[in-house]
């Protein structure tokens, strides 16, 4: 019998054992910006699409988004077409002259958008880090406090010193500094969160057909087969995107 358990540990072990190495992108500058001066032109990374998400931790429409839609491309073949780039920190805002950070679902959110960019410094490989924000956000919906991450660390076996080192440095600030940057730099500017862009053209409310935007992107052949399969996964469309207060 086919049990639910017996997918789930195909999914895992495909998850852990990427047959393409693209899954692994741990050496991968975080930035996604590759080595100056030279050029190694390998035919399937030239027509890789870049996907950004421009989010923050407890905005239900994001926690909807990575829970319910970036699964889909994390966990099938789109994987090995596409580059994630994270970007924690979505509406906060800066108070000058202090640099004091202001989340919009307070400093819970703070706490987590911080969480979550050590996490991405620290195991910049989607294998690593995409298991653990999604469990994060997973629990995040269910219970809000500062102790979720931790049983993240559990069942994943990752250290949690990396991550509280991280989060009481002056590094964990640099991170939601940087990220403040990247989103401030946004061109066009971000309206809400999740804010989805596609090799950098956002995609609006379209978000929730993330798989077809990249399929469509994607310049490459054959196409993977999650874009073949007919059900371009047209996703639920009741993700409800977080304006700025
Ligand atoms: C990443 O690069 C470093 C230094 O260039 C190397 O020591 C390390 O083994 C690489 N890691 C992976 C997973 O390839
Ligand atoms: C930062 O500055 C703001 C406005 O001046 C003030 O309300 C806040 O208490 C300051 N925060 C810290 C941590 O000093
Ligand atoms: C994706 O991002 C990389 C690194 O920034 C860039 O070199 C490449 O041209 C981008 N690809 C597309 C299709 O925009
Ligand atoms: C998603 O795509 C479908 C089919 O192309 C379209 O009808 C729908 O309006 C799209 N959703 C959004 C939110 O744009």
């Amino acid at each position: 019998m086919a049990s639910p358990a017996f997918f789930f540990c195909i999914l895992i072990s495909l998850l852990l054992h990427p047959s393409h190495s693209s899954l692994d992108l741990s050496n991968d500058s975080s930035d996604g910006r590759h080595g100056h001066g030279h050029h190694h032109h390998h035919h399937h990374d030239d027509y890789k699409v870049n996907v950004s998400l421009y989010y923050e931790a407890l905005c239900p429409g994001c926690e909807d988004f990575i829970v319910e839609d970036l699964v889909k491309v994390v966990y099938t073949d789109l994987h090995s077409i596409v580059n994630l780039h994270l970007v924690p920190y979505g509406n906060a805002q800066i108070q000058t002259p202090n640099k004091t950070v202001i989340c919009q679902h307070g400093p819970l959110e703070c706490y987590y958008n911080t969480i979550e960019a050590c996490a991405l410094d620290i195991w910049p490989s989607l294998k690593v880090n995409f298991p653990f924000i999604h469990c994060v956000e997973t629990r995040l919906q269910h219970k809000k406090d500062k102790t979720v991450w931790e049983s993240c660390c559990k069942d994943f076996k990752l250290n949690p010193k990396l991550i509280q080192n991280c989060y009481n440095s002056a590094h964990g600030k640099q991170l939601i500094m940087r990220n403040a940057e990247e989103t401030g730099r946004l061109s066009p500017a971000h309206q809400y969160v999740p804010w989805v862009t596609v090799n950098s053209r956002p995609l609006y409310l379209d978000y929730t057909n993330l798989t077809k935007n990249i399929c469509n992107a994607y310049k490459g052949h054959p196409k993977p087969r999650a874009c073949k399969m007919g059900t371009i996964i047209p996703n639920h469309n009741t993700i409800k995107p977080c304006l700025p207060s």
